[in-house]
């Protein structure tokens, strides 16, 4: 679309940098960003054997007994709401992408404070996603509040691909990829934790390389 774009106007805003900067980070975004969500989703369903028992019975009640692991279709994963659920509380509790970030092209007055032209603004979601006015207890890992009664989780409280024009382009690529990478993980593998995962926590939140599990084939 980019090339496109700049075939069609070569002075538009698409340069020759600009294209090769989206490409640089489309492919650490895919590499990296995904790679810390499975690996904190790994971690947290190792922590609580009871999600991960709901999310099997959620994929055999929309699967049936015969799973074929080549054949889940866009329907299926769309009915996965659990597993949905599951995957936003791992984005809240470890999101993968530090911050958002923007700076100011006119002074604005916010809650009675000045924030001047020029100046940049980070959104930051590992302190949105703590905070109790938006998410009941947030220290608990509990899936549930993303589906109803609860809901939690509105637009802009909730920000792991950030928010507004330049919220991620590849959110709902990210998504569907961590749900069929969990729906063959669940169906394939058991798993146990060695212990507690230590975290690094820049350019982005990530279980140290170190941490083991121990996996066997179900
Ligand atoms: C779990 C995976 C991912 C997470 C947590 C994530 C998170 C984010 C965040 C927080 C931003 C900044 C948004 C803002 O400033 O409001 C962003 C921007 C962006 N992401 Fe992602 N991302 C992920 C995966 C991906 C993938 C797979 C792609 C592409 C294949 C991608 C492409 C982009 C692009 C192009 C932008 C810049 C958008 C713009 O500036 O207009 N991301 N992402």
């Amino acid at each position: 679309m980019m090339l496109a774009s700049q075939q069609q106007n070569p002075d538009g805003v698409f340069s020759d940098a600009l294209i090769e900067n989206q490409c640089l980070l489309q492919l650490w975004a895919s590499h990296f960003q995904i790679s810390a969500l499975v690996s904190a989703l790994i971690y947290e369903l190792g922590k609580f054997p009871q999600v991960l028992a709901k999310l099997r019975s959620e994929q055999q009640e929309i699967k049936g007994e015969a799973v074929d692991l080549n054949a889940f279709t866009w329907e299926q994963l769309k009915q996965m709401v659990f597993l949905e659920a599951v995957i936003k509380e791992t984005l809240r509790t470890s999101p993968p992408s530090s911050t958002a970030n923007r700076r100011l092209t006119k002074s604005v007055v916010l809650d009675g404070m000045l924030y001047a032209k020029g100046c940049t603004v980070i959104a930051e979601p590992r302190l949105a996603h703590i905070m109790p006015e938006y998410f009941h207890q947030p220290e608990l890992f509990e899936p549930e509040r993303f589906l109803p009664p609860r809901n939690e989780g509105k637009m802009y409280e909730f920000i792991p691909f950030g928010g507004g024009v330049h919220a991620c382009l590849g959110a709902q690529m990210a998504m569907t990829i961590t749900k069929i990478f969990a729906c063959h993980l669940i169906y394939l593998f058991d798993w146990q934790l060695t212990g507690e995962a230590s975290f690094v926590q820049f350019p982005l939140k990530k279980i140290k390389n170190n941490y083991q599990i121990n996996l066997q084939k179900r």
